[in-house]
């Protein structure tokens, strides 16, 4: 199967290259954390080891006709702090997942980080639907999902089945093909004056 293109991004703080084996130290920083995996549905870090299997999935994906994994850098330190991804490519549709090492929250670094995958979505893979799902009480995914201006669509009741057993009521919101290219998203013209995409690709 061919690879899809992943390829390496620069924003304003930040750089957006494919999650690898070197990420496995700072993948567990983050993902031992009570804060980060609950949220995002998965049950924290407790060795090394899982975080190692994590990012070996994720390059594994890449097989298999997936996008594959972002690992966010900040630049300044060119520390790894998190992942952003287009994961359930089905040819015109996709979701869209992050987490973030909790030291680095609240600055802003999912919205800049998710605009580049946004655009990267609409026109490299040229989807026609890039839906983004958080649990009802993840109040600061309900607030990027705000900036990034997608369309909240509904709640999906009972829709998720947590690793502890807990079923949860999450969110659906979504961006079209025809709301990215009609103008309708305030945000698109300005950053992608910002945004760096390697060409030669991954
Ligand atoms: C979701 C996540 C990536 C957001 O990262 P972040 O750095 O907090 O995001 P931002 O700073 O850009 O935005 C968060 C917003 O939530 C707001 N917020 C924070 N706590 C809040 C609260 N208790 N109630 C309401 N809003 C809150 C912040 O003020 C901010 O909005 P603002 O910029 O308008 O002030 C991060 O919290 C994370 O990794 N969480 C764990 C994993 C996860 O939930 N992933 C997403 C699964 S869908």
């Amino acid at each position: 199967m061919i690879k899809i293109l992943l390829p390496v991004m620069e924003t304003t703080r930040l750089t957006l290259r494919p999650l690898s084996l070197i990420d496995i130290d700072d993948v567990f920083e983050y993902a031992q954390s009570p804060l980060v995996g609950p949220n995002a549905g998965w049950r924290p870090h407790t060795s090394k080891l899982e975080s190692e299997a994590f990012i070996k999935y994720s390059i594994k994906k890449r097989e298999f006709g997936q996008p594959g994994i972002y690992a966010i850098v900040l630049r300044k330190n060119n520390k790894m702090i998190g992942t952003i991804e287009i994961h359930s490519y089905n040819q015109y549709k996709a979701e869209i997942g992050f987490v973030l090492n909790p030291d680095y929250w609240a600055q802003g670094i999912v919205v800049e980080a998710a605009k580049a995958v946004i655009v990267y979505g609409f026109e490299i893979l040229r989807l026609k639907r890039l839906q983004y799902g958080y649990f009802l009480f993840n109040v600061r995914s309900k607030r990027v999902c705000e900036k990034l201006e997608f369309t909240k669509e509904g709640i999906l009741r009972n829709k998720f089945q947590n690793y502890n057993g807990e079923i949860i009521d999450e969110v659906v919101a979504s961006i079209t093909h025809e709301d990215y290219h009609s103008n309708k998203i305030a945000w698109i013209v300005e950053f992608k004056k910002g945004l760096k995409v390697d060409s030669k690709g991954f």
